[in-house]
């Protein structure tokens, strides 16, 4: 059990937080949701009730939140000064406003090194987001960048959130356009990392082929 860090990025809906939680659980190693990050000082941005396109403002409520995460794949807390927000973080409103939030390039430096801290610290770690194999991790042990149809990723977050699927195929596509045209590392794929559909794929398939490209890279 020596260090191993894997790089899971991909749209939303793609998988990523189902199959790199498994993943982490087989591995016996701990795992980093950075998603769950920009979400949580998105909160505190909401609460604070600055300006969200006032980027100055945005970085500097970043800057002072006391932001903690859990790296337990089983289930792990996140905190935003003392107040346990997971599920205030999986609202409409945070959704609503993340991607603007995640495009303040002083947010990102800030979470970009919390969470290089966060990896060096747990040595076996699975991390998931839309960076991590470009910019967080570029050294990691495997990089994949997971896809998946868009109606297969609107069903999927659909069925999680209860919503309705034209409703979540339209914040998606939403999201993903926000995400990848940002200037500062946006979503895309590492020139190294492995690209596999999980449209037709179920978790556990996705889940073993990940731990044989793991095993052929020993
Ligand atoms: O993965 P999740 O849907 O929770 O991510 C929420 C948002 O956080 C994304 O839409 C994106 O704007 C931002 N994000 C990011 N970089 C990451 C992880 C998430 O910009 N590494």
């Amino acid at each position: 059990t020596g260090r191993c860090v894997v790089a899971v990025d991909g749209p939303s809906g793609s998988g990523k937080s189902t199959v790199s939680r498994r993943l982490a659980v087989s591995l016996d190693a701990r795992y980093l949701d950075t998603g769950a990050m920009y979400r949580a000082i998105t909160w505190a941005v909401l609460r604070s009730g600055v300006d969200l396109t006032d980027a100055a403002s945005v970085a500097k409520v970043a800057g002072e939140v006391d932001l903690r995460i859990g790296t337990d794949p089983q289930g792990y807390g996140v905190t935003a000064d003392g107040v346990t927000v997971d599920k205030e973080i999986r609202g409409p409103e945070v959704t609503g406003a993340v991607s603007a939030v995640a495009a303040v390039p002083a947010v990102r430096e800030l979470l970009v090194a919390r969470q290089r801290e966060m990896i060096a610290k747990a040595g076996r770690i699975v991390v998931e987001g839309r960076d991590i194999g470009s910019v967080v991790a570029p050294d990691a042990d495997l990089k994949v960048y997971l896809t998946a149809s868009e109606a297969a990723r609107a069903q999927r977050r659909s069925a999680e959130d209860a919503a309705d699927v034209a409703a979540t195929a339209a914040d998606l596509a939403r999201r993903d356009k926000i995400d990848s045209t940002r200037k500062v590392n946006p979503l895309q794929q590492a020139p190294d990392a492995v690209e596999l559909d999980t449209t037709a794929l179920g978790i556990d398939e996705v889940v073993a082929r990940l731990r044989e490209l793991l095993t052929e890279r020993g």
